[in-house]
């Protein structure tokens, strides 16, 4: 049995809290059934003048524009309005980009969907579960480490929305789109967040940002294989892509018109993009945000090689805007300045240890041949191009030559002169009068827009994801335009980069991705993460009072702190102590501290996609009508397909599959020739999203209230809690129902290149898991519990029995050892046969014993004790990022 070395509570790992930061109270998964606070679509509305198409023989929008801002200006009382009109009138006039779509569309709109908390995640929490083998709801402290209000189910509903808890942060399962939409019309979070990393699809090539499975990242393009068959990926693949280019805009332009609403007044927004579309997207920057507001281009390194036809590809692009560039936050960072390296390639002198000044001729000459302890300097300009005027000194005598300042005039009055030659500032070098720069005046230089030292060699090995941004390209953008406890948004969030980074920093993170297998990774990510500790001003108010920073130097002398001298020729000139820049990437830190991941929450939006209620009646037309095809396509398929297919080569082929004659909520009805010859009902899980708890709530009500033997429930993804309730529906609902995955080549349809027709239905397994009561508990200790995960049970609809089949094998599977039946704690996090643990194992060396660690990278839990619910529950994640979970109680352990 695993135990630890150290006392539970010591201070070795701890992450950082934001006592000052509230979020919007959500409510956790499993309440939306209640959820009563629907909110209607918002329609969003572009700048129309933009885009004006200005055609004067045909009605376009345009023309009808130009032709009011004339009238306008001719009916203007004053010239202030007539010079408003005309200068509106020149602004539409101006060139613009247009594409197949837009000029059709002025506005567009999104549904307002609530988010609900899935899950809560904490490395403490799980470090702490470890120490203790403990796991006690009851313990003020541990829900804490979770960042969890721990609300009545009643107060979640009624009070969802309206008040608020402390902050915690937030990775978010959605269409981008759609979750700005929730966080600016829920929430209110217009104006608030300082800082937005987009990363979006290049707009070049699909599969190369749709990373189809967890653990691999190779993805060929032409391959179907590789191609994703996550539903909302698909559908969002679509919206991106079905007008290649031109969708690709109209995708960007809307996401970028809702980032702006989201923008704080001193935010900025990042958009990273390569170099076949960098035009495009900065025209639209341009049309959303203003050219005024622009602020940058930064070309950074992505890779030190790469091979070509032509000029070989190795940059990528931010484009950098503010949504005020007036009162936009920024902070100069600093680069350290090295002789002969960017920013140091004039220094070729040096100061020996015994006073005399030589000039090596280059930085490299001076590398190799300056003795130790000598002072790397530079000659610099002692004068400059203004003309001279009365007064200003015509001449210097220094070490008893004369010195004229040429056409210009010397940089500094006489006593300044005098004060630079007492500092030995002065050089003379022929007829030159020089000043003395040394290398350490300032040993950092300001960072410029292009960045060679973002291709950091041996990354690609550390990638998680395909698609993986540097960290140190948006640590660089976040620490010049956000400070400690601001907030951060990254609705691409790939493998968690965005999100990683401002952990990091002590920035306060929401992240969005419509895809589960990059928030597969980007928990992994968090979860396992070690950062360094920073200080902070003041502990108990969190990043937000600020990081310390200080002055320091190494044994040679040199400036290793935060803080650095900035000595000028003006602050030797005028004797005064030279001023001090902070360098915000150089906090003081304490090593005694690994900092780890602080709490985090995973929501999703629920989609209803039956509720079609709030929308106006064309769209209420046109959503029944897909959806109705959608049935028929699916009942045909079905038809010509009627075989189900379960594990180790057996199948079901069903009989007499036909629509039912009249219903609510089930879709087919079919016989399964299973003796009894009596139907079996059917329920079509939505197109573009995960099955819903409500759907099989109400298919499995009227599947009995008809009698039908059996429910099976055809889904492309399933949500957790639907899949818990089919398992359960025979006790909950009294119908026995089966979940079956329809293969999601179904949606790819033109996408894949070849269908494999063979396996279009296939009932897959949830987790099978072994509970084991450990004996030998030390007195006055609680029965201890430990899960093993066995693989994955399948159930056959002929024989009615469950089949084993392995899956220890799984990339993560989580577990929560006291399951509240709505949000999933995670308590335990495992990442079978990996090194995932690995750099926090190393870290708290010592804190744990080794068997903790192998406990987490493998199929067996640590040790722990029951809880207040007495329930548990696993969640397995698949290689496609699917999520399985069952629910047990501890009362069946063996
Ligand atoms: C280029 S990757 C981002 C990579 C990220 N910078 C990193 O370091 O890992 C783009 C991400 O956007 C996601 N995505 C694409 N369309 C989306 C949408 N409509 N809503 C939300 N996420 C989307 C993709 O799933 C993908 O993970």
């Amino acid at each position: 049995m695993p135990k630890t070395v150290r006392s539970a509570g010591s201070a070795h790992s701890k992450n950082y809290k934001f006592p000052e930061s509230t979020n919007v109270r959500r409510a956790e998964v499993g309440t939306q059934a209640q959820f009563r606070k629907h909110k209607p679509r918002k329609k969003y509305r572009y700048d129309d003048s933009l885009s004006p198409v200005m055609e004067w023989d045909g009605q376009s929008h345009g023309r009808n524009e130009g032709e009011k801002l004339i009238q306008d200006t001719l009916e203007a009382k004053t010239l202030d309005e007539a010079k408003a009109a005309a200068s509106k009138l020149k602004a539409i006039s101006k060139p613009f980009l247009n594409w197949a779509g837009k000029a059709e569309r002025y506005a567009f709109d999104v549904p307002t969907l609530p988010l609900f908390i899935h899950e809560r995640l904490s490395t403490k929490a799980i470090l702490e579960t470890l120490k203790g083998h403990r796991f006690d709801k009851n313990q003020e402290t541990m829900l804490d480490l979770w960042g969890d209000p721990q609300h009545s189910i009643s107060d979640q509903v009624l009070r969802a929305y309206e008040h608020k808890d402390k902050w915690v942060n937030r990775m978010i399962l959605g269409d981008s789109l759609v979750v700005m939409n929730s966080l600016l019309h829920y929430e209110g979070l217009g104006g608030q967040v300082q800082m937005a990393y987009i990363d979006p699809p290049y707009g070049v090539k699909f599969g190369s940002n749709f990373q189809p499975f967890v653990r691999k990242r190779d993805v060929s393009h032409n391959d179907d294989e590789d191609m994703t068959r996550e539903p909302e990926m698909v559908q969002a693949y679509r919206d991106t892509w079905e007008l290649g280019p031109h969708s690709y805009l109209t995708y960007l332009r809307d996401r970028l018109l809702l980032t702006r609403d989201l923008l704080a007044p001193t935010g900025s927004v990042f958009v990273q993009i390569s170099d076949e579309n960098m035009h495009l997207v900065r025209q639209l920057l341009d049309e959303i945000f203003g050219p005024e507001h622009f602020c940058g281009i930064i070309t950074f390194r992505k890779t030190s090689s790469a091979s070509g036809n032509l000029l070989s590809v190795v940059s990528d692009y931010i484009i950098w805007y503010a949504k005020d560039r007036d009162r936009v936050k920024y902070c100069q960072l600093y680069l350290r300045k090295e002789a002969g390296e960017a920013g140091g390639t004039q220094y070729t002198w040096a100061e020996l240890p015994d006073g005399t000044r030589k000039s090596f001729g280059s930085p490299e000459k001076l590398k190799a041949g300056a003795p130790n302890g000598s002072r790397v300097f530079r000659q610099d300009n002692l004068t400059s191009q203004r003309p001279a005027q009365d007064g200003d000194v015509r001449e210097f005598v220094f070490e008893g030559k004369r010195f004229t300042p040429g056409r210009g005039t010397f940089k500094t009055d006489l006593t300044g002169l005098q004060n630079l030659a007492s500092a030995k500032r002065l050089i003379a070098v022929g007829n030159t009068l020089s000043y003395v720069r040394y290398i350490d005046d300032f040993p950092v230089f300001p960072i410029s827009n292009v960045w060679e030292d973002t291709a950091i060699s041996g990354f690609a090995a550390q990638k998680l994801y395909i698609v993986q941004t540097s960290p140190k390209v948006i640590e660089r953008c976040m620490l010049m335009t956000t400070g400690p406890g601001d907030l951060v948004l990254d609705p691409t969030c790939g493998s968690g980069t965005t999100a990683y980074v401002a952990e990091q920093w002590g920035r306060r993170w929401i992240t969005i991705d419509t895809s589960r297998v990059p928030l597969a990774l980007a928990r992994q990510r968090l979860l396992t993460a070690t950062f360094p500790w920073y200080e902070l001003q003041d502990d108990s108010r969190g990043p937000a009072s600020g990081f310390v920073y200080r002055r320091k130097h190494n044994r040679k002398g040199e400036e290793v702190g935060g803080i650095v001298p900035h000595v000028t020729l003006k602050s030797v000139a005028n004797n005064e102590p030279p001023e001090q820049e902070v360098l915000a990437d150089r906090p003081e830190t304490n090593s005694s501290i690994t900092r780890v991941t602080g709490p985090f929450c995973l929501e999703a939006t629920i989609p209803t996609p039956q509720q079609f209620e709030d929308t106006d009646t064309e769209t209420r037309g046109t959503e029944a009508a897909s959806s109705s095809s959608f049935v028929e396509r699916m009942l045909e398929i079905l038809r010509r397909s009627p075989v189900l297919r379960l594990e180790g080569n057996k199948s079901v082929t069903l009989k007499s599959v036909r629509a039912p004659a009249k219903t609510l909520s089930l879709s087919a009805e079919a016989i399964v020739p299973n003796g009894t010859e009596k139907p079996v009902a059917f329920l079509f899980g939505p197109e573009n999203a995960a099955v819903s708890e409500k759907l099989v709530y109400e298919a499995a009500r009227e599947a009995h209230a008809k009698s039908y033997s059996h429910l099976y429930v055809i889904g492309f993804a399933v949500q957790p809690n639907a899949r818990m309730l089919i398992e359960k529906s025979s006790e909950i609902v009294g119908m026995a129902a089966t979940y079956v995955q329809a293969t999601p080549d179904l949606m790819m349809g033109d996408l894949l290149k070849n269908m494999r027709s063979s396996q279009i239905f296939s009932v897959c397994g949830l987790p099978d898991i072994e509970i084991r009561k450990l004996n030998g508990k030390p007195k006055g200790m609680r029965t201890q519990y430990q899960i093993e995960l066995l693989g994955l049970d399948v159930f056959d609809p002929i024989e009615m029995v469950n089949y084993k089949s392995g899956g220890n094998d799984v990339p993560a599977w989580f577990l929560d050892s006291d399951y509240n039946s709505l949000c999933f704690h995670v308590n335990q996090a495992f990442f079978p046969r990996t090194g995932a643990w690995d750099n926090l194992r190393k870290a708290l060396r010592g804190e744990y014993d080794e068997s903790v660690w192998q406990h987490l990278s493998g199929n067996v839990s640590a040790p722990f004790e029951a809880g207040e619910h007495n329930e548990i529950a696993i969640k397995v994640i698949d290689d496609r990022g699917n999520e399985l979970m069952v629910v047990k109680n501890l009362k069946e352990a063996k």
